[in-house]
């Protein structure tokens, strides 16, 4: 019998406990190290725009986190699928869901840095009808330029 298609997990919302488990995943697929409080304080203002896949053992296995600093704007701040999880639809779950919240909450334009070097998550990006808007010169710590991409929400 054929699988049916999409990823064997779910969304939910970020919990406190899973702080441990998301750290995990950004050390490991975006090399940053940030404060343990930071997750819980960014998810603060707008709870909906941290969505997590989790697998069957409630495991996160990627995440989204999206903030919104600007009128009518969402940001996408930290974007990542485990290593062994990608490349099975996880990453397109979390951006198709978080555009529908960002569309649900009246939102009319998102936008993200990646670094100009991160070829993959471009072309994801680009699926996603984001364009690059703008080069950020040494936008991350260890020199390397940035591309801004944004998309409108109809
Ligand atoms: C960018 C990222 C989050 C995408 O997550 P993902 O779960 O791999 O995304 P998807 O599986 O939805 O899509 C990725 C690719 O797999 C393909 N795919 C999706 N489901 C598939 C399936 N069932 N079988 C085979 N291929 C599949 C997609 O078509 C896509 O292909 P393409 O990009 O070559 O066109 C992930 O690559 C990642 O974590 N990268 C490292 C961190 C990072 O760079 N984050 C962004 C920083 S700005």
């Amino acid at each position: 019998m054929p699988l049916p298609p999409g990823p064997s997990v779910t969304l939910r919302g970020f919990r406190p406990a899973d702080v441990p488990v998301v750290a995990a995943i950004v050390a490991e697929a975006l090399h940053e190290h940030y404060d343990p409080s930071l997750y819980a304080s960014l998810s603060a203002e707008w709870p909906e725009g941290f969505l997590l896949a989790a697998n069957a053992h409630e495991v996160p296995v990627g995440f989204l986190l999206g903030v919104s600093q600007v009128e009518k704007e969402a940001r996408v701040l930290m974007f990542a699928v485990e290593r062994q999880h990608r490349a099975q639809g996880v990453g397109a779950l979390l951006m198709a869901n978080f555009l529908e919240r960002c569309r649900g909450r009246g939102f009319r334009r998102v936008t993200l840095e990646v670094r100009v070097s991160n070829a993959t998550a471009i072309r994801f990006y680009t699926r996603y009808h984001f364009s690059v808007v703008d080069l950020l010169r040494a936008y991350y710590s260890d020199g390397e330029n940035g591309y801004q991409m944004a998309r409108d929400l109809p």
